[in-house]
């Protein structure tokens, strides 16, 4: 198999729009542009970028940003084997050359000094310099650089540079309206409509405590994994506070308080 067909998306994926964010992904992929996909966890970020590599049909190369990523995981290294050193390139090496979609996952984890490597990317130059190989790498016309961001964990230490963020067009992610909502959980689970807008409800009341002791509310992949439980015959109590009261914090008033919102529902 080709690196290219090993990297396509072969069954659709589902994904339900929340406003016009196909459209102008779509649009924004046909100039090529790079995007950045802002959004708190959990909310569709890469089910979004699944779906849309389908619908464009490009390979999609993902890579999970963590600090102690260097810019030589990404663009890639000499490795060591019986024949002597062999250049091997990395993913977003490889996502250029190929012309994939490539997405970096919480791009802002990643050191300063690894994130720059991008920027000759996504301007006029499209080009990726492979310093160590002494080699210039021209992106494939199809290649697109695509990055996740969550604006809430960040501290001010961890933030993009302005140089780094004014390369992307950005689309803003929120958790879906009670009715998109109810689909998804509903959909992804086969629980009925009726639980999952409990589920949603729910979620809704967790949300309103963020900033109000709560660091993050309760995310629709929350939901999907109460919804799991759900279907596989759990009191929904259980499977609530399992899901959607446990992950979220540890602080014994404010367990009570989503217990107590639990409650109210089923
Ligand atoms: N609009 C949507 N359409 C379909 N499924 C959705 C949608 N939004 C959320 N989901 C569901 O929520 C789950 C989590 O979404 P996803 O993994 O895309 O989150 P994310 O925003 O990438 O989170 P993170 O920032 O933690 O990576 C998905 O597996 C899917 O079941
Ligand atoms: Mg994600």
């Amino acid at each position: 198999m080709s690196s290219t067909e090993q990297y396509l998306i072969q069954e659709r994926p589902y994904y339900r729009a929340t406003a016009d964010e196909v459209e102008l992904f779509e649009a924004a992929y046909a100039a090529r542009m790079p995007v950045m996909l802002k959004g708190p966890t959990g909310c569709g970020k890469t089910r979004f970028v699944e779906y849309m590599a389908w619908k464009l049909k490009r390979p999609l190369i993902t890579v999970a940003c963590n600090e102690d990523m260097t810019a030589s995981d990404l663009v890639g290294r000499f490795l060591l084997d019986a024949s002597g050193t062999r250049w091997q390139d990395g993913p977003l090496t490889l996502a250029a050359r190929i012309g994939a979609i490539c997405y970096l996952d919480e791009v802002v984890e990643a050191r300063q000094d690894t994130t720059v490597v991008i920027h000759p990317l996504t301007d006029h130059r499209r080009t990726l310099p492979l310093d160590k190989k002494g080699e210039l790498v021209h992106a494939h016309p199809d290649f697109q650089l695509v990055i996740s961001y969550n604006p809430g964990y960040q501290n001010l230490l961890k933030d993009l540079k302005q140089s780094t963020k004014q390369r992307f067009g950005a689309l803003d992610f929120g958790y879906p309206e009670t009715a998109v909502e109810v689909d998804v959980v509903s959909h992804e689970t086969g629980i009925d409509p009726k639980i999952a807008e409990k589920l949603v409800q729910i979620a809704h009341r967790a949300r309103n405590l963020k900033g109000h002791g709560l660091d993050e509310g309760i995310s629709t992949r929350l939901l999907v994994y109460a919804g799991h439980l759900i279907a596989k015959g759990i009191e929904p109590r259980a499977a609530c506070m399992m899901t959607l009261v446990r992950p979220l914090t540890d602080d014994p008033d404010m367990r009570d308080t989503l217990d107590a919102a639990v409650a109210t529902f089923f």
